[in-house]
């Protein structure tokens, strides 16, 4: 077949297969869809941080005309839990509640105002417990026990504790001319996804279930419904709807929702949906963990890192979800992209009587990139080299060994994107012109930030048993291809860059090529759409199929006695005497990560199978009178291995750039005694158009990584994950003024920061 008919097609902007149906409003949401019959489900809920429940009674519920069933966790007809990665979250709490917003109990109703409302006249009476907030506090031995099971005797909330040694770090420190020392905080990120969390669970023949749903992993689900209703997995088909966002708060909590809305379907024998509403949403649903980093780092007199002590904290909530590889990713990200002979990192994750919180883009590791990009450029400072150098003169090369003293033995870009970045910024040029420009400035300051970051792709050390992913391809008789993937488009592009992938691989046009809604029965396992893994894992799967499909299509060319090189243009004539010669059309591709492993007593290892990179620099104003800060010129440089569709992971580098902005400057959700006080977007300010720098530069360096999809890593995170810093760190400089915690808020920044001037 001839490999270079479709040359150009990795890279090159297509339109999205599914941007029309968007932008005309025709695709299909949850929220859109609805079964005959079909009821609406409300969650009644805690309305207390940490209580025994003493009385539930539903009586004046049930009364409601409208509403058609009841539910409570006696009723519940498999083991009453939400399963993620552990086993210990109720579905429907029966004896004690851990924070308020969790659920107790559910009801059904004919229509979704009925069910509304009448869940409020729930009767509860609740026993309130001593309830515990901040992590540190639920630290100490006298806490009340907020954590199921309690985790040790001493410490009843600490849910994980993980670390890292490698070499010695008080040798590390006694080589070091300089030493500083920091503690970083950062508070809770709404995902702020336009689409709000929803499924509808539809009971099928034979005892079987479906569940449609806004999620990122469809396999989560299946095994979550499957459990709470006791069935088998293969009676439990789950079926993803256009989702509009995620940003990590679809991968655990769909499995919550699912499973509430498949409790009550499975008792009424009838269609539920159940959608929440923004504040609902918003109480109720994941977050990106709070964050207390101390961080001591020490270096030589040429900015030489030689040694690291970091010790952080996470805010867990009152249940583990995925707070155990959020932590993890955290500790594997604490070092930052820099070569280090000796570290110690300490990490621990906390329960506390507030919402359970989860994955948001980046995973664990935007925290301890606070930290981290801090303390270089007061490293740099205080030996007085430029912030771009010392990050220059440790940046980890081909042969480095990380933190976990993994070897990086390929595609390791992180010192280009320092360098293209610097010159795409024109740093030095810029630092004179910001420097000039405060010097002649009464009311305003200017200052600009750097940050460089490192991220595992994939699942990596902790899980990798996650790491995998199917895909179906199949030949149809008129020459077009179907495939079945098990990732998810959740607007980041995958559903593109994997058709990109299949039509370079095939030799098939980008249009006869469609990718089917994601079903769990049409494909196996593929391991969650997250740790930006979807291009890489679905595309080595694709890749796969692709190859044993080509197999045979060239045995059946051969037959017809079509040349090699006519295959491309006469598919169709193939694909024809597939159909009439009862040939098999249909192919199973698979892929699995490379081998990785990680010690728990030490936290050494190969982490990752391969890391992405990236440097940002971000140029700010701080207005010294209302202090407000605009982001005014930005530079992105990442190194995600091959570009798939260059517009589109432009796209994403921008997106993800806004996002940090928000988190650096403006998005903050305050807690009081367990209850958020920040229920909608009046009060979450997230960034808008105008807050975003009017010039961004994006660019690639592209360290192919050989065993990716013709050489891609993953890019999704990352642009978050850099983007804050280098916009935290630009305010540092303006000011002059030491920042250690987000979000850097007009009051803030007008109340707690000293000014230059
Ligand atoms: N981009 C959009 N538009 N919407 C999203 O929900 N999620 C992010 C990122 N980019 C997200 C997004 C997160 S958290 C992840 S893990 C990656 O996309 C997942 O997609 P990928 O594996 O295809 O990179
Ligand atoms: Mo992304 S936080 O890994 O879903």
């Amino acid at each position: 077949m001839n490999e270079r008919a479709n040359d150009g097609m990795i890279g090159a902007a297509v339109p999205r297969p599914d941007a029309l149906d968007k932008v005309r409003g025709e695709a299909r949401f949850v929220d859109d869809l609805a079964f005959p019959g079909m009821l609406h489900a409300a969650v009644i809920r805690s309305t207390v941080p940490h209580a025994k429940i003493c009385k539930l009674d539903l009586t004046s519920v049930s009364k409601h005309p409208r509403v058609t069933c009841t539910l409570t966790a006696n009723e519940v007809p498999g083991e009453n839990v939400v399963h993620v990665i552990y086993d210990y979250q109720p579905a429907l709490a029966d004896e004690i509640v851990r924070y308020v917003g969790e659920p107790i109990a559910l009801l059904a109703a004919e229509d979704r105002a009925s069910a509304r409302s009448a869940a409020a006249h729930a009767t509860i009476d609740y026993e309130e417990l001593p309830a515990v907030f901040d992590p540190l506090s639920a630290l100490s031995p006298d806490a009340p026990t907020v954590a199921v099971p309690a985790a040790t005797e001493k410490a009843p909330n600490l849910f994980n504790a993980m670390r890292i040694r490698k070499g010695n770090v008080a040798q590390g420190f006694a080589q070091a001319d300089v030493i500083v020392e920091g503690e970083y905080r950062t508070g809770y990120q709404e995902h702020a996804y336009l689409e709000t969390q929803g499924a509808i669970a539809v009971p099928e023949l034979n005892g079987a279930i479906a569940i449609y749903g806004t999620m990122q992993c469809p396999f989560y689900v299946q095994a979550a419904v499957a459990k709470v209703l006791g069935l088998p997995l293969s009676k439990v088909r789950v079926i993803q709807t256009a989702t509009g966002g995620a940003f990590g708060g679809k991968e655990d909590v769909p499995s919550l929702v699912s499973s509430l809305a498949a409790l009550l379907a499975w008792k009424v024998r009838r269609p539920v949906k159940l959608v929440f509403d923004r504040e609902e949403d918003i109480l109720t649903s994941s977050k990106r963990h709070p964050s207390i980093v101390r961080y001591k780092s020490g270096a030589k007199a040429d900015g030489t890192l030689t040694a690291i002590e970091v010790d952080f904290v996470y805010n867990a909530g009152s249940y583990q979800t995925l707070s155990s590889a959020v932590l993890w990713r955290g500790l594997m990200t604490a070092a930052g992209p820099y070569r280090i002979p000796h570290v110690k990192i300490d990490g621990r994750s906390v329960a506390t009587n507030t919402v359970p919180c989860g994955a948001f883009r980046g995973f664990g590791s935007p925290q301890v990139i606070f930290a981290h990009e801090s303390q270089m450029d007061r490293l740099a400072e205080r030996l007085g080299i430029d912030r771009l150098e010392i990050r220059r003169r440790n940046a980890l090369q081909i042969g480095d060994e990380t933190a976990t003293k993994q070897r990086l033995g390929e595609s390791v870009g992180v010192l280009q994107t320092i360098e293209e970045a610097g010159r795409l910024a024109h740093w030095e040029e810029r630092l004179r012109k910001v420097e000039a420009f405060n010097a002649a400035s009464r009311d305003r300051r200017r200052g600009l930030g750097i940050s460089s970051v490192i991220y595992g792709v994939g699942l990596g050390g902790k899980a990798p048993f996650l790491d995998k992913a199917g895909a179906y391809m199949k030949l149809e008789a008129d020459g077009s291809i179907g495939i079945a993937v098990g990732t998810v488009e959740m607007g980041q592009g995958l559903t593109t860059a994997l058709t990109q992938i299949a039509s370079e691989a095939l030799s098939v046009p980008f249009d006869r090529i469609h990718l089917a809604p994601v079903d769990s029965s049409r494909v196996p396992d593929s391991g969650p759409t997250v740790a930006s893994r979807g291009t890489m894992m679905s595309g080595l799967a694709i890749l796969d199929a692709a190859a044993k499909l080509k197999e045979r299509i060239r045995a059946a060319a051969k037959d017809l006695h079509i040349p090699e090189e006519e295959i491309p243009s006469r598919l169709q004539e193939i694909a024809q005497a597939f159909w009439m010669r009862n040939l098999d059309p249909a192919v199973e591709g698979w892929a699995k990560g490379a081998p990785v492993d990680w010690d728990e007593e030490t936290g050494l290892g190969n982490a990752y199978f391969v890391y992405s990179y990236a440097t940002h620099i971000a140029q700010v104003e701080v207005d010294l009178t209302t202090g407000e800060v605009s982001v005014e010129d930005f530079v992105a440089v990442h190194d995600s291995g091959r570009i798939v569709n260059h517009q589109l992971a432009s796209g994403q580098v921008e997106g993800g750039i806004a996002q940090g902005l928000g988190f650096a400057l403006m998005e903050e959700i305050s807690q009081k005694d367990g209850h958020l006080m920040t229920t909608g977007f009046t009060t979450y300010r997230i960034p808008t158009i105008r807050d975003i720098a009017a010039d961004t530069k994006v660019a690639f360096v592209e360290a192919l990584y050989p065993a990716g999809p013709f050489g891609a890593k993953g890019l999704g995170e990352v642009p978050l994950m850099a983007s804050h810093t280098a916009v935290s760190r630009a305010v540092a400089h303006a000011l002059g003024a030491a920042v250690n915690a987000y979000p850097l808020s007009p009051e803030r920044v007008k109340t707690t920061l000293p000014s230059r001037a």
